[in-house]
């Protein structure tokens, strides 16, 4: 095998590969670790080389205390305070997809439609970062808030960065219910006021025997895709 052979192989392991995570053993990554995987994905692109992240990584206490008002706060059906806006209702073919991620999840998961302790539960998973020992906070510069290409580049580094994590072993989850209440992560995790929180990603140890770790999500067809102009064939 040549050298680009190689790299060619192994860059599609890992993105073949990784999945997301959503059950993790307890024990800690090391921050060294963590700041490799962020060192790396730090070579994304960004437009213009703004480079408008920034990361807050939270373990520990600060993590434990996220969790539980993150969870208080959803069972007592207070407002999110997300920094971005999302959409209320999917609908049509992203309303399909949705659904049929939902249904591979609680499938593996064993968790019946009408299961309602159970869905709940599933739910709190989420807003407790899947009971991951680590969560990296992206934020990006409030000055650039405004601008769509700022989460842009944001999504460019979190992508970098599960991709970093899996090559080294480790799992991970791109999350929006872990910052769903904004105010409660800003204030633990001491996010500084120039600061727009963006998303939040679950990372650590893979629990191999938790089911859902297994699902691997369907794609649309590169035909369904991708168009190509100007070519012969
Ligand atoms: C911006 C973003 C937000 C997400 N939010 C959540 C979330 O709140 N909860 C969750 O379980 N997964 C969340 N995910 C993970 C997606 O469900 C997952 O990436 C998708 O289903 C494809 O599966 P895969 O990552 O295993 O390939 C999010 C992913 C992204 C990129």
């Amino acid at each position: 095998m040549t050298d680009r052979e190689a790299t060619a192989k192994a860059y599609a392991e890992v993105v073949n590969g990784r999945r997301s995570i959503r059950g993790y053993k307890r024990d800690p990554v090391p921050k060294v670790l963590i700041r490799e995987i962020l060192a790396l994905a730090m070579r994304s692109p960004s437009s213009l080389n703004t480079q408008p992240w920034n990361f807050y990584v939270v373990t520990g206490e600060p993590l434990e205390r996220i969790r539980a008002e993150n969870t208080r706060r959803n069972l007592e059906r207070i407002p999110s305070t997300r920094e971005f806006r999302g959409m209320e209702n999917y609908e049509g073919v992203h309303r399909e997809r949705q659904v049929g991620i939902a249904k591979q999840l609680f499938g593996a998961m064993g968790i019946a439609r009408d299961d309602k302790p159970k869905r709940t539960d599933w739910v709190l998973r989420g807003f407790r970062q899947f009971d991951a020992p680590a969560c990296i906070v992206v934020t990006y510069d409030r000055v650039l808030v405004g601008s769509d290409i700022a989460p842009f580049d944001c999504g460019a580094v979190a992508t970098a960065i599960v991709n970093a994590a899996w090559s080294r072993g480790l799992g991970c989850v791109i999350n929006s219910q872990g910052i769903m209440h904004s105010a409660v992560v800003r204030a633990e995790a001491g996010i500084a006021d120039d600061q727009t929180i963006m998303i939040c990603i679950a990372i650590g140890w893979p629990e191999d025997s938790f089911p859902a770790n297994r699902v691997v999500s369907t794609r649309k067809t590169l035909d369904e895709a991708a168009t190509f102009v100007g070519f012969d064939d």
